[in-house]
């Protein structure tokens, strides 16, 4: 890093988007952009997509190891256990107002839940990774919750019986997921689990490195995420589909927002210069769906808008990310579309939490330098005498 005292005249140079800038060491999540891998403690998403849960995903990611069956009973049972809302935070999920976008009533959740958290100014390590496994239960209840809530139905208790990913689709929809659609929204839940030093775990580790407290870092997390360059671009993918409405007007679409210098969302990634490992497995759901709903339209534009930004924008390496086809699960799941941040964050909880308790293992302020170009010893005029 340049210092101002060294910096020529010229000054500095501004790496404004922090591309490639290393603000820590971590061993929670690797990101090969080049090679399109994806792992999380070491293990490969697909393995982990083909053999775990979000609920063992969840433990690895903040424990840093596979849990033993003993491990894996008692984490699977706290986290059931601390499914229940406290009754004020249901209060004021029916107190928020009709149009509330959901992220901002998540975010709002969130900061009233502090205040019920018996370990709330406790900071040592093991009350923080207590406080992320309580967040990660209560996220899915709240998300679920205010679905049911908005829609004037039954709020439906948690049913421990039932697995993290499963109980919270059931909260959310009134009904038990089947087996296949089950597992599609564990393994989506598994796969948005942690992604490095995204922007919301980079606003959540800036929190974080002023000491303060686990619950503040994941507002700031929140914030971040619904922005459509980030968690956002989900729900802008899925609205762009229904917008396209049938797979022969999607080239056109794409060419003319390419024409008109704007943004294909879910397309596009900072650090994958090839596919997103998990958009592929995504695509599969999406495609399986869509037949096992009897209706694949969605998909076959999906297709249409893909091969077509491809084919357009290979040579700027722009490929689909996670958010593109996750669109089409969600929708296919029964999950409306403004829900999709809200889920991307039920299942980005644990990342978030477990990079925030790894930053405080060895805390330094987060405080970077802008270059002034402003100008510099202007006299003080009295208001009268101004222009
Ligand atoms: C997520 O960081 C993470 O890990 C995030 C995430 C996670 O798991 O946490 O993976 C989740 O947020 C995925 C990204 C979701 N966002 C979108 O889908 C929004 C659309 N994508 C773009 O806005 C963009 O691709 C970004 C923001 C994701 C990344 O952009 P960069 O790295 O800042 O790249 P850039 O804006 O400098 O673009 C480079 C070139 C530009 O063209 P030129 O000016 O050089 O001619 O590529 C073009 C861009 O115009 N480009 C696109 C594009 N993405 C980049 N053109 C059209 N459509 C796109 N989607």
């Amino acid at each position: 890093m340049v210092s101002p005292l060294k910096a020529d005249l010229a000054g500095p140079r501004i790496d404004k988007g922090l591309d490639d800038i290393y603000v820590k060491e971590s061993s929670i999540c690797f990101v090969d952009g080049q090679r399109g891998r994806l792992l999380y403690r070491g293990y490969d998403i697909r393995d982990l997509a083909a053999h775990s849960t979000f609920e063992e995903t969840a433990f690895l990611l903040l424990q840093g190891h596979l849990p033993n069956r003993e491990e894996f009973e008692k984490w699977k049972s706290d986290l059931a256990a601390s499914r229940t809302l406290p009754p004020s935070v249901l209060r004021l999920l029916r107190s928020m107002p009709e149009h509330a976008p959901p992220m901002d009533v998540l975010r709002t959740a969130v900061s009233y839940l502090y205040n019920f958290d018996p370990e709330r100014d406790d900071t040592t390590r093991a009350a923080n990774l207590r406080k992320a496994q309580r967040l990660v239960a209560l996220f899915a209840t709240i998300v679920a919750t205010y679905q049911r809530i908005r829609k004037g139905q039954r709020v439906l208790r948690p049913d421990p019986r039932l697995g993290h990913a499963d109980d919270f689709l059931r909260m959310m929809t009134g009904k038990k997921p089947d087996g296949v659609r089950a597992r599609m929204i564990d393994v989506a839940l598994i796969l948005y689990a942690d992604h490095a030093m995204n922007a919301s775990t980079f606003a959540a580790t800036v929190a974080a490195s002023t000491l303060s407290d686990l619950y503040s870092t994941i507002n700031a997390a929140i914030s971040t995420l619904k922005g459509p360059l980030h968690g956002g671009a989900i729900e802008a993918a899925l609205n762009a589909i229904e917008t396209i409405g049938r797979p022969e007007a999607a080239e056109d679409f794409v060419l003319n927002t390419l024409r008109n210098k704007e943004r294909v969302f879910g397309f596009g990634h900072r650090v994958y210069k090839t596919y997103d490992p998990r958009a592929l497995i995504l695509k599969e759901f999406a495609q399986r769906l869509g037949e096992m709903n009897g209706d694949d339209t969605y998909y076959r534009i999906a297709t249409e808008i893909e091969d077509t930004v491809v084919r357009e924008l290979s040579a700027k390496h722009i490929y689909p990310n996670v958010d593109f086809y996750s669109g089409l699960v969600f929708h296919g799941l029964g999950i409306p579309t403004d829900l999709f941040t809200p889920v991307f964050a039920v299942a980005r909880i644990a990342g978030w939490t477990a990079q925030v308790i790894e930053y405080w293992e060895d805390n330094r302020l987060l405080r970077p330098l802008d270059w002034y170009v402003g100008p510099k010893d202007l006299v003080y005029t009295p208001i009268d005498e101004r222009p």
